[in-house]
């Protein structure tokens, strides 16, 4: 048995299980397209093979480098945005430390890190560049295109500041190019300049690229056993090619319960952490779904919410708003450290009852209390999980996820591969800034505003 589990009971007062079996036989034709790629998108389909693909000696290769930046660098920069950054930003952060950033540099034994081209935030970058002033680090600049906007003006940005601060040929040993193996300004730019260089496969998407080096060596770099989380992901994919049954098969069950809601008019799908660490997983998740299914006036829409904190505030929206809802908690089984209430002879917050009591047992009980609130409100719950956060358990969950997009955006008759509307605020955003060969554009745009 495989341990990522899904459970489902609580929707069952909203959809029948009639209504989720009814889509077995679409499910089993949509596993056999992503398999035999003769669905839409067939040639971004290269992550289904992925995890049984990635050979020893390009994990060894990306552990290598992970290491020598780890001896030159106390920071490392990672540019990116979207399927260049989330995936790798994920994995990350529901693994490392809270407070690394206030570790000192003796108690970490790997860089920190830190992200820079996924907004164009000028304080941000600011700040960032005056840190990055007095540390020393190292970057990955990530795109497949190579032609990103975000991700070029944060890499022009920081290697103008590596080429001040250490010289043209160290800033060259410093810089890691992520990119497409051909194609692209970046591409062109690391072969004159001789960075070392990681290739994204032509057939991998950027939302399904965490398990290529583009989330790869940022997870290395942060000190996480990518083995472990290629292992967890080819595991998972085993179990869930072998059999589509949507009662034995996790992918086949989501994809099957969350399309049947759809169908009965819940269209926002508001996915739920109870730990901090997870927020990543979550905006990781959101880009996935949002990106794959958000099309031709389809699909569902991708929320997120990070409980108990936000229980204080989108609870009450979840628990009495528009009835369009449903929610899908990723339950985490164990934590990896303890913290036990202490008992207080004073009890003036009246909480002896609960002393000797781990924070874990307390959250799960505010997750079970709320889940079943939550169902008396009308919000129908799915609830995934897994035994605890590690790298093998996450890696089951990302190809989870990455499958269960696929079946699901083929359900409702989508490609699940391509971003179409994505371009069109590109296209503005360029006429604005007058670049060349956009003016005609740019013109219709200034009588709009
Ligand atoms: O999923 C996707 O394809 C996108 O989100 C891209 O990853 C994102 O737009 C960044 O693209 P690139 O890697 O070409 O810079």
């Amino acid at each position: 048995m495989i341990p990522l589990q899904i459970q489902s009971d609580h929707v069952l007062s909203f959809i029948t299980k009639s209504e989720i079996e009814s889509y077995q036989s679409a499910i089993n034709r949509h596993f056999e397209e992503v398999i035999h790629k003769t669905g839409k998108g067939n040639d971004f389909l290269g992550w289904v093979d992925l995890p049984a693909q990635i050979s020893n000696e390009i994990i060894t290769d990306i552990n290598h480098c992970a290491k020598e930046i780890a001896q030159k660098s106390d920071l490392f920069v990672v540019i990116g945005i979207g399927g260049s950054y989330l995936g790798a930003r994920a994995v990350i952060e529901a693994l490392k430390h809270h407070f690394d950033f206030l570790q000192e540099k003796s108690a970490r034994k790997h860089p920190v890190i830190v992200y820079a081209g996924h907004q164009i935030g000028e304080d941000y970058m600011a700040d960032l560049m005056e840190i990055l002033d007095e540390r020393d680090y190292s970057l990955a600049v990530i795109s497949k295109s190579g032609t990103t906007t975000e991700p070029a003006i944060a890499f022009r940005l920081l290697k103008a500041h590596l080429e001040k601060k250490y010289g043209k040929a160290e800033a060259d040993k410093r810089i890691i190019a992520i990119t497409d193996k051909a194609r692209g300004a970046l591409k062109q730019l690391a072969v004159t300049k001789g960075y070392k260089t990681y290739e994204i496969p032509d057939d991998v998407g950027g939302r399904y690229s965490v398990l290529t080096p583009v989330g790869l060596l940022p997870i290395a770099v942060a000190g996480f056993d990518i083995a472990a989380l290629v292992k967890g992901a080819r595991e998972f994919r085993e179990f869930c090619l072998a059999n589509t049954d949507i009662n034995s098969n996790p992918v086949s069950h989501y994809a099957a319960v969350r399309n049947a809601l759809y169908r009965k008019g819940k269209t926002t799908e508001i996915l739920v952490n109870y730990q901090p660490n997870l927020m990543f997983i979550t905006e990781w998740w959101k880009q996935l779904y949002g990106e794959s299914e958000g099309k031709e006036n389809k699909g569902i829409f991708p929320a997120g919410v990070n409980f108990t904190s936000d229980l204080h505030s989108m609870g009450q929206y979840i628990q009495e708003g528009m009835r369009n809802i449903f929610e899908t908690v990723i339950s985490v089984g164990s934590q990896n450290r303890s913290v036990t209430i202490p008992e207080d002879p004073d009890n003036l917050d009246q909480l002896n009852f609960i002393s000797g009591k781990s924070l874990h047992y307390v959250n799960q009980m505010a997750e079970m209390g709320t889940v079943l609130a939550h169902v008396d409100g009308g919000v129908p719950n799915i609830r995934i999980s897994i035994p605890s956060l590690n790298e093998y358990y996450l890696g089951q969950l990302i190809y989870f996820f990455e499958m269960a997009c696929a079946v699901s955006g083929y359900i409702i008759d989508v490609n699940p591969f391509d971003q179409p509307g994505v371009e069109a605020y590109k296209k503005n955003m360029f006429a604005l800034l007058g670049k060349p060969g956009f003016e005609a554009e740019a013109e219709k745009l200034r009588k709009k505003l």
